[in-house]
């Protein structure tokens, strides 16, 4: 996967609608081999994350979850988006709106496997985890490159 390829898939999107941003991904004929050396290490966040790619219009990001990791919740600001799973399987964790400002609790989890795309809607709160015992690899794509995300706080059980 290299910056030729990306530019192929992605480069002349012009606000994709989300049909066209998950055929843009899927154009991309993607193993563990042609991504290994890209791979980011986790450093602040609980997940490694290098961004391969970005127009005006879109944002590539590769993600690397270890086995029994999760992220905070978060939102994607009014961006939406695709994960596509590589490697491993992802539990994708959906949460209600915010109370008290940031803090939030999971209504739903779905399971996402490898080769599997996961649909992120704008200003969905979600987290990510990897409760399996290999790493889970996604390139996500995201439109329009990603700002004003935000984090929560799981709220305690009651
Ligand atoms: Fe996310």
């Amino acid at each position: 996967m290299n910056h030729e390829s990306l530019e192929i898939a992605f480069g002349s999107l012009r606000c994709p609608t989300p049909v066209e941003l998950r055929k843009a991904l899927e154009s991309l004929t993607l193993s563990m081999d042609k991504i290994a050396a890209h791979i980011p290490e986790p450093e602040s966040l609980p997940y490694g994350r290098k961004v391969m790619y970005t127009t005006p219009h879109v944002e590539v990001v590769l993600i690397h979850l270890p086995a029994q990791q999760e992220s905070v919740p978060h939102n994607h600001g009014e961006s939406f988006g695709w994960e596509w799973i590589i490697s491993g399987t992802l539990t994708n964790i959906i949460f209600n709106s915010p109370f008290d400002d940031d803090r939030v609790q999971p209504t739903q989890a779905s399971i996402v496997t490898a080769g599997e795309c996961c649909y992120i809607a704008p200003g969905e709160i979600h987290a990510i985890r990897n409760n399996g015992e290999i790493p889970v690899i996604s390139l996500n794509v995201y439109t329009p490159p990603l700002r004003n995300s935000k984090q929560y706080q799981t709220a305690a059980h009651m």
